[in-house]
């Protein structure tokens, strides 16, 4: 593999996904992103030019998917309307990025035989009760529960019937919730992090009782890396850290590093359909193709994600007003 093409790229786990990719291997990487408000060029910068070319359009875009995968010998594929509560004001961008967007890579990479792999999300499964000693695993059934869960599930099974009826050579990860440097102030650590440094108090929804498993994000790439290299075409990989804890006990943590009381935050109005709990076993990836997570120190992983938002003020502050002020209009 010489040439590989990467969609959402300039997004929070692409972009981290392209430096690594980068650092890692003598790859030449394209990456084909829009450019929406998730998207951000200067999370792109210092990538070796010899290697590294930058391509703004549509993944919806039937003729410039089709001469981009063309060239590659594989596509690995991120760009997603990604946020939740944005899927619950506006569903329709994600449903053509999503759904309409992957259709027209997977036919793009049937047509040219090219090797895939579809970045997706453990939301596809619903949601597991706070009590419930039970983690998903690749057999889950598929319960998606919010526009946004319900259009990556769409788009699974998509990639999974193409492999199915046309032999497409696709390979599929489900990973759990990540953190890290470059993530879009309107996901919850980022936000809870830029309000503590405005004076502004952490916001939870509903009691804050539900439950992420945090993966840091250069994990998920790693991940995703040895997918593309060792995976079988037709499996699918579900990718997780052992990072299971409550959004209180997170924005207890952020709190009490960044010089604050423990409970200075705010319970604010719930999310519709707010989804209880997710939690991975990745047992399969870890077995079959030898990966662990490096980041196994949740707390160190967030002091450093703290230090990156208060050394890159000026990535994240050119959001920051706009994404209060949307969600002031949620109640959130
Ligand atoms: P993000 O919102 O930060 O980035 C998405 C990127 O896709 C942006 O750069 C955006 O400009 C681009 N994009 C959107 N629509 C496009 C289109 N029509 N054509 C081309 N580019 C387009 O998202 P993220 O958090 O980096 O998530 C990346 C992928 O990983 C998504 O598929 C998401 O479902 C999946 N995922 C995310 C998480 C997480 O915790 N964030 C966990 C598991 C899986
Ligand atoms: O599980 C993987 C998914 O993780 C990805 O597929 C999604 O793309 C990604 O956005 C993320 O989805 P969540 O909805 O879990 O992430 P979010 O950052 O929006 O919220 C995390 C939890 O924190 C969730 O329970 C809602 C809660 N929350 C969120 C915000 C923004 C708050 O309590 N307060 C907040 O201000």
């Amino acid at each position: 593999m010489q040439r590989i093409l990467v969609t959402g790229g300039a997004g929070f786990i692409g972009c981290n996904f392209v430096h690594y990719i980068m650092g890692h291997s003598s790859l030449h990487v394209t990456v084909l992103d829009k450019l929406t408000y998730a998207g951000n060029i200067e999370s792109l910068e210092g990538l070796p030019g010899t290697r590294f070319e930058f391509v703004k359009g549509d993944i919806c875009d039937a003729e410039l998917v089709d001469g981009l995968t063309s060239d590659v010998d594989a596509v690995v594929h991120f760009a997603a309307e990604s946020h939740n509560d944005n899927s619950l004001q506006d569903p329709r961008p994600f449903v053509d990025t999503n759904l309409v967007g992957t259709y027209t890579l997977i036919e793009a990479a049937r047509r040219h035989g090219t090797r895939f792999h579809h970045v997706s999300t453990d939301e596809v499964y619903g949601d597991l009760a706070l009590d419930d000693p039970a983690r998903f695993t690749e057999d889950s059934v598929y319960r998606p529960t919010s526009p946004y869960s319900a259009t990556k599930a769409g788009s699974d099974l998509l990639v999974r019937a193409w492999v199915r009826s046309f032999g497409l050579r696709a390979t599929i990860s489900n990973c759990s919730n990540n953190y890290g440097p470059y993530q879009h102030v309107e996901k919850f650590i980022p936000r809870q992090i830029t309000n503590i440094l405005d004076g502004i108090r952490p916001r939870l929804y509903g009691e804050g009782r539900n439950v992420r498993d945090w993966i840091h994000v250069e994990d998920h790439s790693s991940a995703v890396a040895a997918i593309l290299e060792h995976g079988k075409p037709g499996e699918t990989y579900l990718i997780g850290a052992d990072g299971e804890l409550s959004n209180r006990t997170v924005v207890e943590k952020l709190l009490v590093l960044m010089g604050k009381s423990p409970d200075a935050y705010d319970l604010v109005t719930d999310r519709p359909g707010h989804d209880l709990r997710y939690a991975i076993d990745s047992a399969k990836l870890r077995r079959e193709l030898g990966w662990a997570p490096r980041y196994s120190d949740f707390d160190a992983g967030l002091v450093a994600t703290v230090r990156w938002y208060q050394e890159h003020e000026s990535w994240w502050r050119p959001q920051k007003a706009g994404t209060e002020l949307k969600y002031a209009g949620q109640g959130h």
